[in-house]
């Protein structure tokens, strides 16, 4: 496996591959990578020749306040789960090759990102725009894997792509859950023995929501607030938004069907988690 840490090595690599005819699927991270970014690698494997993954804290995506200094960065284990899942590259740049001191040019997707994550994180799908149009730009492939997990994530960068004429496939990849349903996070490491048991009451929530649609509830305005009810009842997880939507677009709806997505952020301690369901066909 090669380890690449500046943009023109990174990028004499992809023109390589580029020559022999090979595709690149990549895989932006941030690190600290578990069984959730691991599905995505495997996904990019079986759809090209070569995989790429980058890992990179990137600053501009993160607020004033937030968890940038503290997010986890543990290099050594990221890059043996990568070369024990078979990736052939991995970019890992400091934030100084990535970003020139005078950088002023950003991209802005300006509507899938604005409400929900969008709303309560200014400034944030902006930096996860900027980033990967960057990423993009250094690794070139021919496809990239995304995480439901980070469902307007996963929107804004399909109309990024669509709007900027990249030319990029961008494949959806299913949320990993641990066995109790929490969903696989990076920053659940920040939570204690006794936050992480509160933090089930997430997915529990959106669990229930399911089942109340199964039993033919259709009301978006009682499901969100029975859910927020649920992730608050503890009186530890402080729901940031409850938002039932078009799965597409995001645009908020006031009926449940097929395709709709019930999607949460709350505060549990001082971790910041999400989680999110798309309702089937009943
Ligand atoms: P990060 O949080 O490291 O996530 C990298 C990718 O892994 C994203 O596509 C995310 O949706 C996916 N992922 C994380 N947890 C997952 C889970 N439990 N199941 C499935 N997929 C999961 O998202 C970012 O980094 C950054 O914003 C980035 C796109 C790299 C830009 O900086």
């Amino acid at each position: 496996m090669r380890v690449f840490s500046t943009v023109q090595s990174m990028r004499e690599w992809s023109d390589s591959c580029f020559r022999a005819g090979e595709r690149i699927g990549f895989v932006p991270t941030m690190g600290c990578l578990h069984e959730g970014h691991m599905s995505l690698v495997r996904l990019a494997r079986e759809m090209a020749d070569v995989t790429v993954v980058s890992i990179f804290v990137n600053p501009t995506q993160f607020g004033p306040g937030e968890d940038f200094e503290r997010y986890p960065r543990v290099l050594g284990s990221d890059l043996s789960m990568c070369e024990a899942t078979g990736v052939d590259a991995v970019f890992t740049p400091a934030v100084s090759e990535m970003y020139a001191e005078d950088a002023s040019t950003i991209v802005e997707e300006a509507a899938i990102s604005r409400g929900m994550c969008g709303a309560s994180r200014p400034g944030h799908f902006r930096g996860v725009a900027t980033v990967v149009a960057k990423l993009f730009n250094i690794v070139k492939p021919a496809v990239a894997v995304f995480g439901r997990k980070d469902a307007q994530q996963l929107m804004v960068i399909k109309r990024m792509v669509r709007d900027l004429n990249f030319p990029v496939e961008i494949v959806a990849a299913p949320i990993v859950r641990e066995s109790d349903g929490l969903a696989m996070s990076s920053r659940n490491r920040y939570l204690s023995a006794d936050e992480r048991m509160v933090a089930l009451g997430i997915n529990r929530a959106l669990r229930w929501a399911e089942a109340r649609y199964a039993n033919g509830e259709r009301s978006a305005r009682s499901i969100a607030a029975g859910i927020g009810e649920r992730i608050s009842g503890g009186g530890v997880a402080v729901p940031e938004y409850v938002e039932v939507v078009a799965a597409e677009d995001m645009k908020p709806v006031s009926e449940l069907g097929p395709g709709i997505m019930i999607a949460v952020a709350a505060r549990v301690g001082a971790t910041r988690l999400i989680d999110n369901v798309v309702l089937g066909v009943v």
